[in-house]
């Protein structure tokens, strides 16, 4: 499991836990906490700790082992780099750049729509909100189709707190989520203002429209919510709400990145091919690489701040 955070350690643990031979891969504090003390995962009513193991290093591998993804999109070329091109590998990510800079690399690629909420905001500690399962998680072959790997990854997710759901079509629910994903910018900039809401209607309309044009089929929330549905919903953990989303996490972090070229930016690039403008997302990208940058507390731009760019942005005309 290259990445250990919110979503890697997540499905890591849980696989763990299901039996699986698992090593996480993860550096620096995150690295030094996990192989000292094990990982920390949260979940509603249970707080234990799992000695799952771990590296910072790349390690001999075994026939049948997996690669599986779980970095932010702009880790992705360094995470990968060190490993063996002969392993298949499961990009657990959101956006949809990742399996085509993977199959850059390595023959064969898979993609993963992970629908699973997450904390990791402290070296070793893990908070995982979904319930009764951790988390939805669709698996297929990339481009397209399925084989014998994915129904197998599919199968060992299910029986391990997860649902696993082989899909031929992944990447149509992966844009789905893409479109989701492109209010995470907003909630990492203003946090939960009620002020910013006008703001995530029309970040999903512009993103909506710009896969219509390309002709980029993508999953509704009705179809997510159907396959959900009894099965992963958000709990609260010790009384309180997951605190922000995975761009919220990493400006909560200091991290100095975020993820936004590859979330709101994918909007950005197919508008700019297909010469329709995208001011809304364009407005997101550029100011959440600047908090990030900037190292700025997540929720510290008002909704007022950001509609007044967005409004200057769009006044400007497609350049
Ligand atoms: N969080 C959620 O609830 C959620 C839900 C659905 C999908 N996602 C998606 O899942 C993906 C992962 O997000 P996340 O929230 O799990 O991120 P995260 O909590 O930041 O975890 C990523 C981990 O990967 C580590 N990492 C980066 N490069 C590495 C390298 N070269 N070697 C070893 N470890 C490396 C990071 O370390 P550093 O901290 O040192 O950078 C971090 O610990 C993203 O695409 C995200 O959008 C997240």
């Amino acid at each position: 499991m290259i990445g250990a955070g919110a979503v890697g350690g997540t499905i890591g643990a849980r696989l763990h836990q299901g039996g699986h031979d698992v090593l996480l891969v993860a550096r620096g504090a995150h690295y030094e906490t996990l192989r000292e003390r094990g990982l920390r995962l949260i979940t509603p009513g249970r707080d234990q700790t799992l000695r799952v193991p771990v590296t910072d290093r790349p390690v001999p591998v075994r026939d049948g082992d997996v690669l599986i993804l779980a970095t932010k999109s702009q880790d992705t070329v360094t995470a990968l780099d060190p490993w063996p091109r002969h392993l298949p590998v499961v990009c657990a990510q959101n956006g949809v750049a990742n399996e085509r800079t993977a199959l850059r690399r390595f023959e064969q690629v898979y993609g993963m729509c992970v629908w699973l909420p997450a904390l990791h905001t402290e070296p070793g500690v893990v908070a995982a909100y979904g319930w009764p399962r951790s988390g939805l998680l669709h698996v297929g072959r990339y481009p397209s189709g399925s084989d014998e790997l994915a129904k197998q990854l599919a199968t060992d997710l299910d029986r391990s707190r997860l649902v696993g759901v082989t899909s031929p079509e992944v990447m149509r629910w992966k844009y789905g989520k893409l479109l989701t994903n492109l209010a995470n910018a907003v909630e990492a900039l203003c946090g939960p203002d009620p002020a910013a809401r006008p703001i995530l209607d029309k970040v999903r309309d512009e993103g909506a429209g710009v896969l219509e044009a390309a002709g980029i089929p993508y999953s509704t929330q009705k179809e997510e919510r159907a396959q959900r549905d009894g099965r992963v919903d958000m709990r609260a953990i010790g009384g309180a709400a997951r605190s922000g989303g995975s761009s919220w996490q990493s400006l909560a972090r200091g991290s100095g990145s975020i993820e936004a070229d590859y979330l709101n930016g994918e909007i950005v690039l197919l508008g700019r091919e297909l010469g329709i403008p995208t001011p809304v997302n364009e407005v997101l990208r550029r100011e959440a690489n600047r908090f990030a940058r900037e190292r700025r507390r997540p929720g510290s731009m008002t909704a007022e701040e950001l509609i007044g760019l967005i409004g200057e942005r769009s006044a400007a005309g497609f350049r």
